[in-house]
């Protein structure tokens, strides 16, 4: 017999800070949280659950965890779905425990396994805390272990993992430096499961795959985004996208949405190398814009 529809909102890079702080490139990530929150409440339909993919905060100071928490508690009140957050290579394990979840400023990883409605989200951590800013990620040994246990039993929806840096590269070869370093390990940990889908972000712009036939979707942030209009340039843009998600009868279906505005560039990158691979020509973005 054929499954209801179960839909989701999957959000990302939200780079959220707390209020009377300078916000990057002067955009006002709260308003641009609140604004995709607004957007989803036009939707025709109901969300089971919000999923955010990581880079929660620019800065990740404890302050900027209280702020986002209280935000979500507010604009989720209407909906009656939890929203579940994973970690990016700008979040702070410590001050996100304190600020967010309520817990001791513990610097282990951040990841669990939830069930809603029959789907299992599978929240993973791939920050490289230990050594420092990073923009790539990896799955530690610990998780790949915890992952496979978990998805030794399958769920009666199928499972999607949400990971902040992507396991495929995009078409383009930009960013190929802010991958995940160990996706052969992660396409171990997967083979002959119930996975039915990948959900990244940390790309800021829309990129979707077939991770070893499962699919992988980078979308677009809540913050800022990157158009690579040209090869010698790359624009910041003020624009905001979150992706709607359905699963029914083991297919993970996401659309993207962009938000009604200017799409107005804010700050334009210009580099000869911007579309070469990285193994090529290496690239540096100045440290404040990294994604
Ligand atoms: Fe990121
Ligand atoms: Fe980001």
């Amino acid at each position: 017999m054929s499954q209801d529809n179960l839909y989701f909102i999957h959000m990302t890079d939200t780079h959220i800070k707390a209020p009377g702080q300078k916000n990057l490139l002067n955009l006002d990530m709260t308003a641009k949280l609140r604004a995709v929150f607004a957007q989803v409440k036009t939707l025709s339909v109901k969300p089971a659950f919000f999923v955010i993919s990581g880079d929660l905060a620019h800065e990740g100071d404890t302050a900027d965890y209280q702020h986002l928490r209280a935000v979500l508690d507010e604009e989720t009140a209407d909906f009656n779905a939890p929203v579940f957050v994973a970690l990016g290579n700008h979040d702070h394990r410590g001050p996100f425990r304190e600020g967010y979840l309520g817990q001791t400023p513990e610097e282990t990883a951040y990841y669990f396994e939830q069930t809603i409605d029959g789907l299992r989200l599978i929240v993973l951590d791939t920050e490289i805390s230990s050594e420092g800013e990073k923009v790539e990620g990896r799955l530690d040994a610990e998780q790949l272990t915890w992952l496979k246990s978990v998805l030794a039993t399958p769920a009666e929806r199928g499972t999607i993992l949400v990971l902040h840096h992507p396991a495929l590269p995009n078409a383009l070869r930009l960013l190929d430096d802010h991958l995940l370093t160990n996706p052969d390990d992660l396409a171990e940990a997967i083979r002959d499961t119930d996975v039915i889908g990948l959900l990244s972000g940390h790309i800021h712009f829309s990129s979707v795959g077939s991770f070893h036939g499962v699919p992988s979707a980078a979308l677009a942030g809540v913050a800022f985004n990157l158009d690579p209009t040209t090869a010698t340039s790359m624009r910041f843009m003020d624009s905001s996208g979150f992706n709607l998600g359905m699963v029914r009868d083991h297919h993970m279906i996401v659309q993207p949405m962009m938000l009604p505005g200017e799409h107005r560039e804010v700050f334009r990158w210009e580099v000869d190398s911007a579309l070469k691979p990285v193994a090529e020509q290496p690239v540096a973005i100045p440290d404040e814009l990294q994604a």
